[in-house]
């Protein structure tokens, strides 16, 4: 009778403690996999636009004014802007044939509409179906991000000058970061909402 009383209650024991280690298990495995998931989709979604990869549009756009993420504007906006360098905002942007298709494939292959970034996608909710700004700051949504920000602290400050100018209030725009937390406007000092 003890024996198997005995037998009985090791036996439940076992079955318990396989239960409790098996179940162990298996939350560690999903625990570690959910994670991993998590990571992957939060440090993507950290970022707000995707960072310029390609060094000729950085040095051929990036000379006179920070090189905009492609994913800052629909394709239609960036054919315009590349059909017409000649007359670029006052300026002359002019590239030779060959630089220009590449630079116009490297924008339009990387535009706001083929974005699945947080602020790409913002930006084209902003914009209507056939609507192509010739700039960014024109966008719908750009207008809103920026409407509480007096435009004299722009306008009169020689270290900004223009909304144009995204580096100097947005300390992490190079690395595709425009998050609000990490603005400081030059003269004005970090933004508080
Ligand atoms: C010779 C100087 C020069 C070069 C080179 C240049 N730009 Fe510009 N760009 C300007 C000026 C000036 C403005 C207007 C800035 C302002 O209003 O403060 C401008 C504005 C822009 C804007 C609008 C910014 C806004 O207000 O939202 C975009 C987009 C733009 N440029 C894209 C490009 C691209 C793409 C290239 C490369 C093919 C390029 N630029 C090369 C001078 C230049
Ligand atoms: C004068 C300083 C200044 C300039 C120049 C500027 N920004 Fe901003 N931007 C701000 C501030 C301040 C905010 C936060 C606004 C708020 O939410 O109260 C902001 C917000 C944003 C946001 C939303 C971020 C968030 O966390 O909600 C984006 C995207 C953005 N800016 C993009 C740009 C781009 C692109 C340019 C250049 C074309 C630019 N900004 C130029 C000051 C500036």
């Amino acid at each position: 009778m003890k024996t198997i009383i005995i037998t009985v209650v090791v036996f439940a024991l076992l079955m318990t403690t396989s239960i409790i280690m098996g179940g162990n298990k298996f939350n560690d495995k999903e625990e570690s996999e959910y994670n991993e998931k998590e990571y992957k989709s939060y440090s993507s979604k950290n970022l707000d636009v995707a960072v310029v990869n390609n060094a000729n549009y950085t040095e051929e756009c990036g000379s006179c004014h920070f090189a905009y993420q492609p994913g800052l504007l629909p394709e239609k906006s960036w054919v315009k802007i590349m059909g017409d360098l000649e007359n670029h905002f006052d300026e002359n942007a002019e590239l030779d044939t060959e630089m220009q298709t590449e630079l116009t494939q490297y924008l339009t292959q990387n535009s706001a509409d083929k974005s699945n970034y947080k602020r790409s996608k913002r930006i084209m909710r902003s914009l209507g179906k056939s609507d192509a700004p010739l700039r960014i700051t024109k966008t719908l949504y750009f207008v809103r991000k920026h409407d509480e920000i007096p435009y004299r602290i722009v306008k009169e400050n020689k270290d900004i000058g223009s909304f144009s100018n995204c580096t100097a209030c947005h300390t992490n725009a190079e690395k595709g970061s425009f998050n609000e937390h990490e603005v400081k406007i030059p003269g004005y000092g970090r933004w508080e909402d």
